[in-house]
């Protein structure tokens, strides 16, 4: 046991982390119908409080950039007070959390945003349908360079909401197809202004909106979270690798407390087109040409085993890992390491955005399964 090196603290900016394990930022829209934290939040994170680091799921910081109903937001001042108790509570238990904030751009249907058109970089919609109306994606409208400063500029609201919140960090949602990943790629960005074309271009929109949270937090607690090679809802690179080379070159400069960085998943659905160059070809031994590019902290994301986690940040190729499958069916997933209990690994997805408290609160702990193995009345975690 003492030899996991996941087990070791670790300072990322100005966070002291008590462990290496991370929760990955997990939509499960269990907030009310105004995107206000509920109590039932408040248990489910505070459950994770053993965790080196909590990373919430993605918030929005105005109505027009919500793509799932009921999640917790963070542009009024209730929400703000929702998020609050969420807080406290892990501080209580001695937890670290940091508040994903986003912007779903082009991956909003009308009828989410109460008939007004979705934004993106461009008018370009994604193929198909979207998953959660069952209706296909509409037409976004093109951001002018004045609606994209009132977005930045929501983005800072966000931020001042999430900081008298008392989270002990922010991290931009670049990744997965959204807002400021639709800016990123070159699939969906043709603009032929500033914030389109080049790849310095193209990350201007990232980069204002990280200086802005960098205004309000400190540098010592910003993150940004980005997929690459991320292939979801369409999404596409040219040259993935170019890009990042860009990206992280201007982050070192920042000086923030991390970056969390998806790989590619070769269980997505959407991929593997075609006339597109398969990711293991555009990144090439991902985590570790990745590491060559950023001399800050890097969190690692994506199907990773605790074992193949130990390796990585054995090897210093990443600070720490985050979870997200093993997260949501281990919320003692800490507890389970130090003992060498074993995992729950399921990866039955029935619950995850629905079912109120089931898959939420009602998770055995490794404890509660032994109890209810030797016939004692099962105990429901809370
Ligand atoms: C139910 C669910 C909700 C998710 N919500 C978010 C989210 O809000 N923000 C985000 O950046 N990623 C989100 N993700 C992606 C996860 O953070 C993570 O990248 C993914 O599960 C892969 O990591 P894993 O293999 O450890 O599960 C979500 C994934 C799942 C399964």
């Amino acid at each position: 046991m003492d030899n996991k090196i996941l087990l070791s603290p670790v300072q990322l900016g100005d966070l002291h982390l008590k462990n290496r394990l991370v929760v990955a930022p997990l939509t499960r829209v269990r907030a009310d119908d105004k995107g206000i934290p509920t109590d039932m939040m408040v248990k489910h994170y505070t459950l994770r409080s053993q965790f080196g680091l909590i990373i919430t799921e993605a918030s929005s910081t105005s109505h027009n950039s919500k793509t799932f109903g009921n999640s917790g937001n963070i542009y009024t001042e209730e929400q703000m007070q929702g998020w609050k108790k969420v807080v406290e509570s892990v501080h209580q238990q001695g937890g670290l959390i940091c508040l994903q904030i986003w912007h779903g751009g082009r991956t909003t249907n009308k009828v989410q945003i109460e008939g007004r058109d979705p934004v993106a970089p461009s008018p370009i919609a994604i193929n198909g349908q979207n998953r959660y109306t069952n209706l296909p994606y509409d037409v976004p409208h093109e951001l002018t360079i004045q609606e994209i400063k009132e977005v930045v500029e929501e983005f800072r609201k966000g931020a001042i909401n999430a900081k008298n919140a008392g989270f002990d960090a922010i991290q931009l949602h670049g990744a997965n197809s959204y807002l400021v990943d639709e800016f990123l790629k070159d699939s969906s960005n043709k603009r032929t202004d500033e914030y389109g074309g080049s790849i310095p271009n193209r990350c201007r929109f990232a980069l204002e909106v990280i200086d802005v949270l960098i205004s309000v937090f400190g540098a010592g607690r910003v993150s940004v979270r980005f997929s690459p090679t991320g292939r979801t809802n369409d999404m596409y690179d040219s040259n993935p690798l170019e890009l990042m080379t860009y990206l992280l070159s201007e982050l070192d400069k920042r000086n923030i407390a991390f970056v969390e960085i998806k790989r590619y998943n070769p269980f997505d659905i959407h991929i593997n087109k075609s006339d597109q160059i398969s990711p293991e070809i555009q990144i090439p031994d991902f985590f570790k040409t990745l590491r060559k590019l950023y001399k800050g902290n890097i969190i690692g994301n994506d199907s990773i085993t605790l074992t193949e986690a130990e390796t990585l940040v054995q090897e210093k190729t990443v600070e720490a890992v985050s979870f997200g499958m093993l997260s949501i069916f281990n919320p003692d997933l800490v507890q389970r390491y130090v003992n060498d209990w074993p995992l729950n690994q399921s990866t039955d997805r029935t619950y995850f955005y629905v079912g109120g408290e089931k898959l939420y609160l009602d998770v055995p702990l490794y404890t509660d399964e032994k109890k209810a193995e030797n016939g004692e009345n099962q105990v429901i975690s809370q």
